[in-house]
């Protein structure tokens, strides 16, 4: 399970969020809607531990983020996947290295070890033929998808983050990205935090979500939790 207890998180004295409680469980997709600036990537910071918590604690099975110490806090990271906004690609590395690169600088897994984790990942996300190829030359949709297989190159993942895995994707695309979330999901048990604008895609790959709003969560639930709502925010956020 992924816990966060009473957590308020920020920057220097600034409060981003505060007082939040939410809890995805074993195997679940929880997504964090809100506004731009509202703290959705903040809350993914306090989960691979680049953030404290000024306040609370956010744990991953039992495990206490802000109380990991340096040696355990790498082994803790290696079981999270993170896909950044925009997927973050190493330019100047092909696909293949890109994918790699984390076994290449952290493990001393001889090459045609690392070649067949990358090859094993790149047939998961159906891209195994652009493994030579840079990121310049790939569509949108297919950069997200090496970013997928490269967040799960330390191990198998227990946990995986999306930061707006879709923006800037056309429907169809966003659909496929959506789907191949749910096939990580699926596949390999984890627990996921998805962030993103779009509620088409939150219901695709969500099996419950959270609202943040004035640095609050003010709402979690289902699907029809969320649809039943009276909550003024949330109605508006559904009606456009
Ligand atoms: N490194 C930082 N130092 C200081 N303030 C920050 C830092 N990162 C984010 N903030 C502030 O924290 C608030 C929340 O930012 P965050 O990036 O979590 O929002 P978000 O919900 O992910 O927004 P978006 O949808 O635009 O990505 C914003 O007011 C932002 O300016
Ligand atoms: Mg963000």
């Amino acid at each position: 399970m992924i816990q966060f207890e009473s957590v308020s998180l920020g920057y220097g004295d600034k409060v981003v969020v505060s007082d939040i409680n939410i809890a995805v469980p074993e195997g679940k997709t929880m997504v964090i809607l809100g506004d731009s600036g509202s703290g959705k990537s903040t809350l993914l910071k306090g989960v691979l531990g680049i953030l404290h918590p000024m306040s609370g604690r956010i744990t991953v099975d039992g495990d206490s983020v802000g109380d990991l110490d340096e040696k355990d806090i790498l082994l803790y990271r290696q079981r999270i996947g993170m896909v950044f906004q925009e997927g973050a690609l190493f330019d100047s590395l092909t696909v293949g290295e890109n994918v790699g690169f984390w076994l290449w600088e952290h493990t001393d897994w001889p090459d045609d070890r690392i070649e067949e984790r990358v090859r094993t990942l790149l047939r998961f996300v159906k891209l195994e033929d652009v493994i030579d190829k840079r990121p310049e030359a790939l569509s949108g949709g297919m950069k997200r998808r090496v970013a997928i297989a490269r967040a799960m190159a330390p191990q198998d993942p227990k946990v995986m983050l999306y930061d707006e895995p879709t923006t800037g994707l056309d429907p169809f695309t966003s659909r496929s990205i959506c789907d191949l979330i749910r096939q990580v999901q699926a596949e390999f048990r984890v627990m996921s935090l998805v962030v993103t604008h779009d509620l088409h895609d939150a219901f695709r790959v969500g099996d419950l979500f959270s609202f943040i709003h004035d640095s609050k969560v003010i709402l979690t639930g289902d699907r029809k939790t969320i649809e039943e709502s009276k909550d003024p925010f949330i109605r508006t956020f559904l009606s456009t």
